[in-house]
């Protein structure tokens, strides 16, 4: 029991420490949000709920065998999957909520294709690859705000981009890859304990979500939702952010309707993936970046940055002047839509593991009121697009390297085609065990 209090205690322990945006990840018993992201009736509601602090649950320590062990390796095995998450799934579909759509085909270096006759720009498909957006989910900032976010963490490219930030004191969303959470303990812990950093979704191995079936779905989904969850005092992540932006109404119905999730897109890409493959250059992404910082303020930005390479760590270290120097408000890319960062987390940053649930307006799934407009036409400057469509290569796969030997290796570009584009119940005796396993 006492180190199920462990993981509840430790953020708390951390904020004192730092003492940064404490309230963000403050952890107090107490009351209870007085909205909800969700109803008590969403299934995620029981897909991670968390007994009281009492239930002799304990927590593996971050990052120890024995955490690691209860995580798939690679893909998820859909045979392997809790009963729970099926059961939801299969509610959902039962109830008429995941539209029914076909799977894309992959082909390396092109974008994934449908099945002659469904029409991936319809309302009701609404590929995101093929530049459909769909109302509710967040493509853009506020006017004047600079998003800052990262996907494909944690790598060991990270831990330069981890001292940037926190040299800086800014906060970013870090859209991470679950088995490079498995494989990088330290750089997880370290975002989100130290730098106190908003963790989101971006799936278990990096996958386009369209080529995958429901059940596929909620595996890429669930394992990761599980495994920050079970390692950052019983959050649960609000946002996602589907590989190569890839993904259309049924695979976002079967995050949302499952999950909770909601989507976190972007309005500029750098393709700093590919700084490594030699599909741009540092001199290309600073012109792009220059482009836009200077340009016009609305929308704000959300670029499409990676700690995938030092490369792309190094890209954004760079424009760092430039964002200040042109009177950019930063703000984590999961503080835009307003709200928590975390299902079960409170307006004042509160967390109670053991309830999730939130108030958010999740654009209704009527699938007839899409737009589709084209991502591109945000844009900042007229100028250029994030890209020239799918054929730039987004097939590099980088391995996530480490000392586990593990053999999964999270694909780790993104490199969209498309320019799309805690209750602890005042435990203070938990501390300084926790001290142990989270310094
Ligand atoms: C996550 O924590 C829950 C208890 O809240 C536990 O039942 C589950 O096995 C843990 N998952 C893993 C993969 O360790
Ligand atoms: C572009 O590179 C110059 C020279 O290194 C640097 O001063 C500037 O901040 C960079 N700008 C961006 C947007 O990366
Ligand atoms: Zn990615």
């Amino acid at each position: 029991m006492l180190s199920a209090l462990l993981l509840l205690a430790a953020p708390f322990v951390s904020a004192g420490i730092v003492a940064r945006h404490d309230a963000h990840h403050d952890v107090s018993p107490g009351q209870l949000p007085t909205t909800w992201y969700h109803t008590d009736e969403h299934p995620v509601h029981k897909l991670f709920k968390r007994g009281p602090a009492t239930d002799g649950i304990n927590y593996a320590a971050v990052g120890s065998p024995t955490w690691a062990s209860a995580y798939p390796r690679s893909s998820p095995d859909i045979s392997q999957l809790p009963q729970a998450w099926t059961n939801a799934l299969s509610q959902a579909v039962q109830a008429g909520k995941i539209p029914d759509i076909p799977k894309t085909t992959n082909t390396p270096q092109t974008n994934p294709s449908y099945p002659s006759g469904t029409n991936p720009m319809d309302p009701s498909v609404c590929s995101s690859t093929y530049k459909c957006r769909i109302p509710g989910d967040t493509w853009d900032a506020p006017n004047g705000v600079f998003g800052t976010g990262f996907d494909d963490g944690p790598q060991p490219a990270s831990a330069t981009l981890n001292k940037f930030l926190k040299a800086n004191n800014e906060r970013a969303t870090h859209y991470m890859i679950g088995v490079n959470i498995l494989n990088n303990a330290g750089l997880f812990t370290e975002a989100f304990e130290e730098l106190e950093n908003d963790i989101a979704v971006h799936t278990w191995t990096h996958p386009y979500m369209t080529t995958l079936t429901n059940e596929e779905i909620v595996g890429q989904l669930g394992w990761t939702m599980e495994i920050i969850h079970n390692s950052t005092g019983g959050r649960l992540p609000r946002y996602w952010r589907p590989p190569y932006g890839d993904y259309d109404q049924r695979v976002r119905a079967v995050a949302r309707e499952v999950f909770g999730l909601e989507v976190i897109l972007w309005n500029q890409d750098t393709e700093d993936w590919s700084l490594t493959t030699g599909g741009t250059s540092m001199g290309a992404v600073n012109a792009s970046m220059h482009r836009w910082l200077t340009g016009p303020k609305s929308p704000g930005l959300i670029i499409l940055e990676h700690e995938l390479s030092d490369q792309s760590v190094q890209a954004f270290i760079s424009a760092y002047p430039e964002i200040k120097a042109n009177g950019w408000r930063t703000l984590s890319q999961a503080e835009i839509p307003g709200g928590s960062v975390y299902q079960n987390e409170d307006d004042d940053g509160n967390v109670t593991p053991n309830l999730v649930g939130a108030q958010v307006s999740i654009a209704p799934s009527s699938s007839s009121s899409t737009s589709s407009s084209s991502a591109s036409t945000t844009g900042s400057s007229g100028s250029s697009t994030t890209s020239t469509s799918g054929s730039t290569s987004a097939s590099s796969s980088t391995t996530s390297t480490t000392a586990t030997g593990s053999p999964t290796s999270a694909a780790a570009n993104n490199g969209a085609p498309s320019d799309i584009v805690h209750s602890l119940t005042t435990i203070l005796v938990a501390i300084i065990p926790a001290l142990f396993v989270l310094v």
